[in-house]
């Protein structure tokens, strides 16, 4: 079956687009998980009882994120797929395989830091910032291939 051109061209924005406001959804996630390790260490009372709401609002956002990612890295590769017939071996793809890995093991830790496990959350909060980091790069290489792709499609239309 072939999908209408328009769908295709079209198609292609829509991954970017996504991924910038998952991006924004990923430095919320974060600033929530430092306010659920300020409200857990700190030695007044009242602000220890923020630290369940806080909590559950940082796990409900990570959540999300978690099959946002996944869903937005498949639709990416469906996406290069429909419109080149192949996937591109390079470092976007191989990048956006890797958080995959890293997110999967920063919430396969969740049980452990339920039972107080600070090495579980050292950890956890360590592959999140690479996490984040790998995200920032996947921005940059991401639009130059937007750019790329905007280049090519006025440049056909000329033609
Ligand atoms: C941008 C990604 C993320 C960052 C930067 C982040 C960061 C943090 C930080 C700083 C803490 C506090 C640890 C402490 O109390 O010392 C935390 C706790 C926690 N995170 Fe995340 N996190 C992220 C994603 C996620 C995801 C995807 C999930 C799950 C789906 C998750 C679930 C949790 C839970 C349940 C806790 C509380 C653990 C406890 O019971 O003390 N986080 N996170
Ligand atoms: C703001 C961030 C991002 C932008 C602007 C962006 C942009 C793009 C663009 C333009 C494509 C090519 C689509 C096509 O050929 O039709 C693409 C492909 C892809 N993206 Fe992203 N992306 C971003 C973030 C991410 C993230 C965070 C992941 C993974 C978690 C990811 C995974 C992929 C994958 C796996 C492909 C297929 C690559 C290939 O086979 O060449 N992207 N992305």
């Amino acid at each position: 079956m072939e999908l209408p051109e328009a769908v295709k061209t079209w198609s292609q924005f829509f991954h970017p687009a996504f991924m910038w406001i998952l991006l924004g959804v990923s430095i919320y996630t974060l600033y929530l998980g430092i306010q659920v390790r300020k409200t857990r260490t700190a030695d007044n009372s009242e602000e220890k009882k923020q630290r369940k709401p806080k909590r559950d609002k940082h796990y409900t956002f990570g959540s999300i994120l978690l099959a946002l990612l996944v869903i937005g890295n498949l639709g990416g590769m469906g996406v290069t797929y429909i419109n080149n017939g192949k996937l591109f071996v390079g470092p976007h793809l191989l990048v956006g395989l890797s958080m995959l890995a890293v997110v999967t093991a920063s919430v396969a830790l969740v049980p452990f830091m339920e039972r107080e496990n600070n090495l579980a959350r050292n950890a956890h909060i360590t592959l999140n910032v690479v996490l984040l980091g790998l995200f920032s790069w996947q921005a940059i290489t991401g639009t130059q291939i937007l750019l790329k792709i905007i280049g090519s499609l006025t440049s056909s239309d000329a033609a």
